[in-house]
């Protein structure tokens, strides 16, 4: 009561003093406490086999470089702390037997030794050592660094991470290749926590494209192994389908599609012969090539993809023959409206023809070789012909 900053002097004779005492039945209870960093710890310390009566509190750390005491209780004054430790600490125990804090929002640095200290009068001081161990959850991740290409030897496939992790995770894999080879790898950080890294190897096929993995990390603030899924990333070289299909009203769609990783670029020709096209940019993304059916449309077209890992091309011959016969309905429509319009213009013309003929011939025998009668004669002529023709 009286030694509210007990000197080192004091504690010094205390703990030969606590060394006497444990001797006895009276016992200090206590547990060591394990917290997840961010968390709040609750640092417990109950005096038990005594009805001595309890005169102050005192709370202190072990190890730390200066003022070890960091709260002290005494039953007039109450809580109070000591340094800007102590400030942190909120004490919730009721004076007496209990003398039970909670430490807030622990940080990594607050790991460590804490001597919890009864002054008791008669019979003297008591004290126990409490050990605060902070957990940091791991960061995790699962990643593919370089896709691997099919076609080289064994590769790392995917990578998972769990990143200053205190203690250190474990990682397994869970997976359906047909073989796999797992390398582990950890690194111990200066302040306690580990990174533990761990590669999936195998060797690359085409097949293990977007094949899910998963990486499964154990931890003990975790309370539930954490399953993380990855999807491989595996490079290739095109293989390519092409195709066409009628795109109404009138044109053609060309449609080249690759099977590649990365995805590949595309360009189309027609018989050595490179496309004029305005949209060069969207075809060589999309393979997509459309065309207006015209009767110039027939021919071979070429449509090659690539990518960084290789080439591949496929042909299409163009032979558009129902369009053709659409043509030839047309042309012979317009045939027979020519037909029917020049056998009306015909009748008409010759009804008006033979007045005026009769007229014409009449003039003719009264002028004979009249260039006007020769010409309207080879113009019913023409007549003639054009109906004959058709
Ligand atoms: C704290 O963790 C250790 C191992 O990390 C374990 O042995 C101990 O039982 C834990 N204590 C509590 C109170 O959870
Ligand atoms: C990698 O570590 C895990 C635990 O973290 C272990 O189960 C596995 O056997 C280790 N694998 C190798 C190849 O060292
Ligand atoms: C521990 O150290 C590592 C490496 O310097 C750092 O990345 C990490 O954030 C630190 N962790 C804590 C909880 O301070
Ligand atoms: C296109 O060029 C290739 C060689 O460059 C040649 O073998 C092929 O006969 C050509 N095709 C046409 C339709 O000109």
């Amino acid at each position: 009561m009286q030694q509210a900053k007990p000197s080192f002097s004091f504690w010094f004779t205390l703990s030969l003093l606590q060394f006497q005492h444990q001797v006895t039945g009276i016992k200090v209870v206590d547990g060591d406490v394990n917290v997840t960093m961010g968390e709040d710890a609750v640092l417990q310390c109950k005096l038990t086999d005594t009805s001595d009566e309890v005169t102050q509190i005192t709370w202190q750390r072990k190890n730390s470089a200066h003022e070890d005491n960091f709260l002290i209780y005494e039953s007039e004054s109450g809580a109070k702390p000591l340094n800007e430790f102590g400030k942190r600490v909120q004490f919730i125990g009721d004076g007496d037997k209990n003398a039970n804090i909670i430490l807030q929002n622990t940080i990594l640095s607050d790991e460590g030794g804490y001597v919890c200290i009864f002054t008791v009068f008669p019979s003297g001081p008591y004290s126990t050592d409490i050990q605060l161990t902070v957990r940091v959850t791991p960061v995790i991740k699962v990643f593919t660094e370089d896709p691997p290409e099919v076609g080289s030897g064994e590769s790392t496939v995917a990578t998972c991470i769990a990143a200053c992790g205190k203690p250190a995770a474990t990682i397994t894999w869970k997976t359906s290749l047909a073989e796999q080879r797992i390398e582990n790898n950890s690194f111990l950080h200066e302040n306690g926590t580990t990174t533990t890294q761990s590669q999936l190897l195998a060797i690359p096929v085409k097949s293990m494209h977007q094949q899910e993995v998963f990486c499964i990390v154990e931890h003990p603030t975790l309370k539930h192994p954490e399953i993380i899924s990855h999807k491989l990333n595996i490079y290739y070289s095109p293989s390519v389908d092409v195709r066409a299909a009628e795109k109404p009203p009138g044109s053609l769609l060309l449609q080249c599609e690759a099977d590649a990783n990365p995805p590949a670029t595309y360009s189309w020709s027609k018989e050595n012969q490179s496309l004029a096209t305005s949209n060069k940019m969207n075809i060589e993304r999309s393979g997509q090539y459309l065309l207006e059916m015209t009767p110039d449309i027939n021919g071979l077209y070429f449509c090659e993809s690539r990518n960084p890992y290789g080439t591949a091309s496929g042909t299409i011959y163009l032979h558009i023959s129902s369009s053709r016969e659409q043509y030839g309905v047309l042309i012979a429509g317009i045939i027979l409206i020519l037909i029917a319009l020049a056998v009306v213009l015909f009748f008409v013309w010759r009804q008006r023809g033979e007045q005026t003929g009769s007229v014409q011939f009449r003039r003719n025998r009264q002028d004979t070789g009249g260039t006007e009668s020769d010409s309207m004669t080879q113009g019913r002529d023409q007549g003639r012909e054009d109906v004959d023709s058709v």
